[in-house]
């Protein structure tokens, strides 16, 4: 590891401890813990524990998925690669297929006026406007029609498929978002016209002066006319003038990470995402 990222690479090590220990229970099992959330939403993964000196053993991995597929949760590990470099053999070993996402770091320096990129207003949602319950609704369709058309590539979903997809919120999923953009815990973004609506979306979660950005979609519609790159741009402005230096996030793949490096991100690791390997007919 390059030392001068030492400091960096711990700073996110604390902060990926921390987050899910907002919303889980923590289970360990030898060098690995694994987050089990409490209630509703999306479930948490296994990543290596802070406080062991041994890296992450097959018998570790094989202890977590038991115990993931006991609860019915998948089968889902991460890590950052320059902190525990071992555990990519031992995860390919184990059956796992890993992804290597580009972990990129803001420089601040580099951060463009998101105003200049698409030309599409971005907002914040505030919890305290009477339109969040339906902003919230709107931030997650936009998410799920999103994320269902991978890449980056145009085609045809749009505002009539985001439609589709709103579900109705329970109340205890929107007091909790409500909560936590009300303490700086989480920042939530919109970009969209009067006509169509919201077009592209994504969120922050912060713990203390480190945030990461994730969820960025852009309806497949409205791709690359600078939405996906405008609203990255809102958070981590909103991000920096909130007092956090260290704005982090991991991109889906070398193509995705493009769009990122336009508003400022830059590469400074690998972030390794593992799930049991597709089952081929
Ligand atoms: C990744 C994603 C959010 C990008 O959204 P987007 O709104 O298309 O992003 P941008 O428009 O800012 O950038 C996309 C491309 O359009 C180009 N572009 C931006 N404005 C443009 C314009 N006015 N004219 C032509 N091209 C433009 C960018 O240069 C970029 O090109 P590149 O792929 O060659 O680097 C979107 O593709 C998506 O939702 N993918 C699925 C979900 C996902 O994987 N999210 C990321 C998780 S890490």
């Amino acid at each position: 590891m390059d030392p001068k990222h030492k400091d960096l690479f711990d700073r996110l090590e604390r902060f990926y401890d921390a987050v899910p220990r907002d919303a889980a229970r923590i289970e360990e099992y030898g060098s690995l813990v694994l987050f089990v959330r409490d209630g509703a939403g999306w479930p948490f993964y296994a990543r290596p524990r802070r406080d062991t000196t041994g890296p992450p053993s097959l018998a570790d991995v094989s202890a977590v998925r038991e115990r993931q597929r006991e609860l019915g949760l998948p089968e889902a590990f991460e890590w950052v690669h320059e902190t525990t470099p071992d555990l990519l053999a031992v995860a390919r070993s184990a059956g796992l297929s890993v992804l290597e996402a580009p972990l990129m770091v803001l420089d601040p320096a580099a951060l463009p006026d998101p105003a200049a990129l698409g030309g599409v207003p971005v907002r914040l949602l505030d919890p305290a406007a009477p339109g969040f319950a339906a902003d919230v609704a709107a931030r997650r369709a936009v998410a799920a029609v999103g994320f269902a058309a991978a890449g980056t590539e145009r085609s045809e979903a749009g505002p009539a498929e985001r439609d589709a997809a709103v579900t109705e919120l329970d109340v205890a999923a929107l007091d909790e978002e409500r909560a936590r953009i009300a303490d700086g815990r989480r920042l939530s973004a919109l970009a969209g016209t009067p006509a169509d609506g919201a077009l592209a979306s994504g969120m922050a979660m912060r713990v203390g002066d480190v945030a990461e950005i994730a969820g960025v979609a852009t309806l497949p519609v409205a791709r690359r006319r600078g939405l996906g790159a405008a609203v990255t741009a809102a958070l981590a402005r909103e991000l920096l003038a909130a007092g956090t230096d260290l704005v982090f996030l991991s991109a889906g793949s070398e193509e995705i990470a493009r769009v990122y490096l336009r508003v400022g991100f830059r590469r400074i690791g690998t972030a390794c995402i593992a799930e049991p390997a597709p089952v081929l007919p």
